[in-house]
């Protein structure tokens, strides 16, 4: 689907000021269909200059343009229709439904809704019909806009790798996660506690994990997802490496794959971001290689401009059935990446 540059859609960003933030408008700066026109944050940068406002921390400059735009407050109303949101948890809690019920579409990072049942947590490859939630949201709290939300970082590494896997038919999945300082956000985990070091904690994630993996990869019934049977146990820890997420990943299925079969459906996995060939879509979701030491995050969290998920390592293992090694980068498929295609398929199924 082509739209001309002088068609390109306003959008707002809520939290522009943090990690997140600053990854949708980087993404944004050069999007096809859409163009960040306004910028909110807390009480802290209301008013500022984007520039004065935010700890820029990406590699890139500030794009021009917005390093001038002065940051507004949350208040729904003010910005376009639709609304990036990288907020923090306890503030999307509020914010959120109200620029929802003020006619606002929010396309959220934030945990506080991805688990009602009215809320579509979505990963283009794997649940894109589960945004029919939507029409079921604006009948029940009769809101004008919409809310929906993309899984937290870690999860959508790992529900990416099941889909492929889903045709063996999921059984039982463990996961341990070597997860990225950055998505603990700025200034995140102090250095002293990180520097040399692993943290075998993570306040909530292995919780969202266990619990979002089932609703992503579960099925529409009426008006509500059932979550899929799978057992999902996480354990996830902070690790000294500023972008990528690790995990390890073992599994058994209702009928155990050949190690070929397995490793083929990885690398031939497509979803409709694929076929509709949306901006933000990689060419394949998921990049397998074959060399014993990758998935690293230094050399392969870029992958499809930060969009594909590497997996490696595939084997037998000795408990479950399969293992391997998958690693996504959290601020982008994690993060705001996942946020822009989502609305990028919104856009295509006239939610927007
Ligand atoms: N980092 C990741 O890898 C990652 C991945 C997936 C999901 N997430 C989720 O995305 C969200 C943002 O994460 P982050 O890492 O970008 O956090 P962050 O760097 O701490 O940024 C938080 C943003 O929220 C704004 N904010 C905080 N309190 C506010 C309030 N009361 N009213 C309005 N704005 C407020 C901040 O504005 P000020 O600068 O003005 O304070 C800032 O723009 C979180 O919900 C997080 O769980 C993060």
């Amino acid at each position: 689907m082509t739209i001309s540059s002088s068609e390109r859609i306003d959008v707002g960003i809520l939290g522009a000021t943090g990690t997140v933030g600053q990854q949708f408008i980087r993404l944004l700066d050069r999007h096809p269909w859409f163009r960040p026109a306004w910028l909110a944050a807390s009480e802290r940068s209301e008013g500022r200059a984007y520039l004065e406002a935010a700890a820029w921390r990406l590699p890139s400059s500030i794009p021009a343009g917005i390093a001038d735009q002065r940051v507004e407050a949350c208040v729904p109303g003010r910005g376009p229709k639709l609304v990036f949101s990288g907020l923090d948890a306890g503030a999307a809690q509020d914010i959120e439904p109200a620029f929802a019920a003020a006619g606002h579409v929010v396309v959220s990072n934030a945990r506080s809704f991805r688990m009602e049942a009215r809320v579509p947590l979505v990963i283009p490859e794997v649940n894109a019909d589960h945004l029919t939630l939507i029409a079921h949201q604006r009948r029940e709290r009769g809101w004008t806009g919409a809310l929906v939300t993309n899984p937290n970082c870690s999860t959508v590494v790992l529900s990416i790798v099941l889909a492929a896997l889903r045709p063996f038919g999921l059984s039982r999945v463990m996961v341990t996660t070597l997860q990225a300082v950055s998505g603990a956000g700025y200034p995140g985990v102090p250095s002293l506690d990180i520097l040399g070091n692993v943290v075998p904690f993570i306040a909530g994630e292995e919780e969202k994990i266990e619990s979002e993996t089932r609703k992503i990869l579960g099925a529409i019934q009426d008006d509500a997802v059932v979550p899929h049977p799978m057992a999902v146990s996480a354990q996830t820890t902070r690790v000294p490496v500023i972008d990528g997420h690790t995990e390890t990943v073992a599994v058994a299925f209702e009928r155990a794959p050949s190690i070929a079969d397995a490793r083929a459906a990885l690398a031939q996995f497509r979803g409709r971001p694929q076929e509709l060939e949306l901006p933000t879509a990689p060419a394949a979701p998921i990049v397998y290689l074959d060399a014993p030491d990758r998935p690293q995050p230094r050399l392969d969290a870029d992958r499809g401009c930060g969009m594909s998920v590497t997996v490696g390592r595939l084997r037998t293992c000795a408990v479950l059935d399969l293992k391997l090694v998958a690693l996504g980068h959290n601020t982008v498929r994690g993060a705001a990446g996942a946020a822009i295609l989502n609305a990028e398929l919104m856009k295509v199924d006239g939610w927007l």
